[in-house]
């Protein structure tokens, strides 16, 4: 079967393909309220930290697996550890992405939506007024069928894009809406910045604020830092494996992190000039986007075109996401069962979308499995992935380097492609080790906090 197994196109297919997968909601709604809300430049520099250390390492080590096995998670762990338990690692990314695109799909059919009422001037009546966006949203997400609607929508288009296969599908749509999610949001940049009273926005977002970096914001960071270049569920050993041995996987790595931190830093930039420019307020947090955006750009000139752009962009990113976890399914069924690309894309493509109707009715539109855990069956897909699920994957990919596979096979593998850079096992022993042992960290400390209902630190 590994002979006809798809591949990239190029390496900027790939490349874009991958930051493709890391750039998604994460960075457009939750890097810029989380900085502004934790001490701006001061939680910018950690998270910078993290992801050098932990981020890069890992998307790095699951790269290398990927593309040494050719093979999505469970086939890839089983190859390099033949009849052990670790190819249950594997098994956890496949479960991880049921139960994150489950949510994310919601999230993203309820972009969708917003996509059509800015396109069609819907925000208009909504200039300056908060409460009245606020309103809206709720009664949106509280219904019983309109999200639905919208996110069979979304997971459709998903399904689309997918069953044209890695390099027709993928590929081919990461190529095209990456470069365009760039352009929007920088000319939302500008725009942003050349408002007058914009540039309070930067200093917001910039300006170090010791003071407001709090031991929580420490861990916040450190698990943005996994969440948003897609760790700890085999996303990108999947991308990995349909790699060629010519690419230098370092410098793939380096870029994909430089491009998702980039955009979140422009998305960051382009929501706080508008916001300080419009008087609106910025410590929203999470009704940032939804709430306090829609009430903001429909009082800017030309408002429809800067919220349509804005919440195209959005959507493009949720879907290039959300394609890239579906995918992880989607190979494991190619990959062990045989299944066909289409039949195993569908397949599963609708039970996700299933379960995810769950989640939305659980915001309000009807069954009532709200008191599930006494967190909303939402929360609860979105708790279990975020908090055990990716950490609890990213660590054992690390350990499973560390004590399984052993640096030497490893190191083998990442210099195929790299021969003119030098890089010492010493050095990729410490750094993995050091990823472990802070993931490894995270994870008691939230264990701690369930059981005593305080966290060691945060
Ligand atoms: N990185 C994406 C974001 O920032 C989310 C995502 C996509 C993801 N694939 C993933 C997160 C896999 C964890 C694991 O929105």
């Amino acid at each position: 079967m590994s002979q006809n197994r798809e591949q990239w196109g190029s390496k900027l297919g790939f490349i874009l393909a991958a930051s493709g997968s890391a750039v998604g909601i994460g960075n457009i709604w939750k890097y810029p309220h989380m900085a502004g809300q934790n001490g701006g430049a001061a939680f910018t520099l950690v998270y910078l930290a993290c992801i050098l250390v932990v981020g890069l390492s890992i998307v790095i080590a699951e790269f290398v697996i990927g593309r040494k096995t050719q093979l999505s998670p469970v086939g890839a762990f089983e190859q390099l550890a033949p009849s052990t338990n670790w190819k249950w690692v594997g098994f956890l990314g496949v479960a991880s992405a049921f139960v994150i695109l489950s949510f994310y799909g919601v999230v993203g059919g309820w972009v969708l939506k917003y996509v059509i009422v800015s396109i069609t001037g819907g925000f208009n009546e909504l200039a300056g007024d908060p409460d009245a966006a606020g309103k809206v949203f709720n009664t949106f997400i509280t219904d019983t069928w309109s999200p639905i609607i919208y996110q069979v929508f979304f997971m459709a288009f998903c399904v689309w894009v997918i069953v044209n296969g890695v390099k027709g599908g993928i590929e081919k749509w990461s190529k095209i809406m990456m470069p365009l999610i760039v352009v929007l949001l920088a000319v939302l940049a500008v725009r942003g910045m050349t408002l007058p009273g914009g540039m309070k926005g930067i200093s917001f977002l910039f300006n170090p604020r010791f003071e407001d970096l709090t031991a929580n914001s420490i861990v916040l960071a450190l698990g943005h830092s996994f969440f948003t270049v897609s760790l700890g569920m085999g996303t990108m050993i999947t991308y990995g494996s349909y790699l060629n041995r010519k690419q230098n996987l370092l410098n793939s790595a380096v870029w994909v992190i430089a491009l998702d931190t980039a955009i979140a830093m422009l998305a960051g930039i382009a929501i706080f000039t508008t916001v300080f420019a419009l008087g609106a307020n910025p410590a929203e947090g999470p009704g940032l986007i939804f709430v306090v955006l829609p009430s903001v750009f429909s009082q800017l000139a030309g408002g429809t075109l800067w919220g349509t752009m804005f919440f195209v962009l959005l959507f493009m990113a949720a879907l290039t996401s959300a394609i890239s976890i579906l995918e992880v399914v989607t190979a494991y069924f190619i990959d062990q069962k045989g299944w066909s690309r289409k039949k195993a894309t569908i397949q599963f493509g609708a039970v996700i979308t299933v379960v995810g109707v769950f989640c939305s009715l659980s915001m309000g539109g009807g069954v009532n499995i709200t008191e599930f855990l006494g967190m909303t069956f939402f929360d609860v897909m979105d708790y279990l992935s975020a908090k055990y699920m990716l950490p609890i994957g990213g660590m054992l990919t690390a350990i499973f380097i560390l004590r399984k596979w052993g640096i030497p096979n490893f190191m083998a593998e990442l210099k195929i492609g790299m021969e003119d850079t030098n890089i010492s096992s010493g050095l990729v022993q410490i750094v993995l080790t050091i990823a472990a042992a802070v993931v490894a960290f995270i994870i008691f400390n939230e264990v701690y906090a369930e059981i005593f209902g305080k966290a060691l630190i945060g």
